[in-house]
């Protein structure tokens, strides 16, 4: 069975005290709950990484996530973040290619291929976003733009490679708009998703990633869109930051 997971990613919010509260609130009552099958990742920026690792370590349900890093290995690189530094502090997932990266920093689909490979010679799972503009959606092309995103940041990878990443669709449109693609956008998009990487890899490898959905994901639409067959839970933003709304998300995987 595929694992699901809700991804909190806090973007860049929080101060010191509002972060350890939130982490402190969403520990507590996921703690409360029964867990099965999901996994519960928290990503907050850098700064709070190695203290967020710290009150969630004796959770087995909850990981951490950071939300970049270096396509370097290490060296002259003033400002950076390493891979390895993300590890060697207890980070279990790394977050690539989120559009907001991928709008305001420019990354390119053959950055974000250096960015997967760095992160899994330094065993982080990487969880790879995708995801079309209003403008590409329109035009009818958001299918052969996910492909591609997949095609050039994803399908070097041989197969035990690919079989342990998360992949993210996350329609831009969709992202911090309060319009949420629909449970039946989400799963054709996700089912096409399994489909590309059947034909690239095989259908096993397919069924084993678990596909995230992404946008304006909240505690009264997440129970629709985790129902879809190839929804394996939700990369949450706005509302990962409300410990109570957050935790509803959580729920609503466990129960689907
Ligand atoms: P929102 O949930 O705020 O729409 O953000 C989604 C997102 O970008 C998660 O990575």
């Amino acid at each position: 069975m595929r694992k699901k997971l809700v991804v909190a990613n806090w973007k860049m919010n929080n101060t010191q005290d509002e972060a350890t509260r939130l982490v402190s609130s969403i520990v507590s009552q996921i703690n409360g709950l029964t867990i099965n099958n999901v996994e519960v990742v928290i990503s907050p920026s850098y700064v709070y990484l190695k203290e967020i690792v710290e009150l969630t370590k004796n959770d087995e349900h909850i990981s951490v996530a950071a939300q970049n890093c270096s396509e370097h290995l290490k060296g002259a690189y003033t400002g950076e973040v390493s891979s390895q530094m993300l590890s060697s502090i207890g980070v279990k997932y790394l977050i690539v290619g989120h559009s907001e990266r991928r709008t305001y920093q420019k990354e390119s689909n053959s950055l974000l291929k250096q960015k997967v490979d760095v992160a899994l010679s330094n065993n982080l799972i990487p969880i790879y976003c995708c995801g079309e503009r209003l403008e590409e959606r329109n035009a009818e092309t958001h299918y052969s733009v996910v492909e591609n995103q997949l095609n050039e940041g994803l399908f070097h990878l041989p197969m035990d490679a690919i079989s342990k990443l998360v992949i993210a669709y996350e329609p831009v449109w969709a992202i911090g708009t309060g319009v949420t693609a629909t449970a039946a956008q989400a799963q054709e998009m996700h089912q096409f998703i399994r489909s590309v990487i059947s034909k690239k890899y095989n259908p096993t490898i397919a069924n084993t990633i678990s596909i995230l959905y992404g946008g304006s994901c909240n505690a009264a639409n997440a129970s629709e869109l985790f129902a879809c067959k190839d929804v394996d839970g939700g990369l949450v933003g706005g509302v990962s930051l409300i410990a109570n709304d957050f935790v509803k998300i959580v729920e609503s995987a466990i129960s689907n």
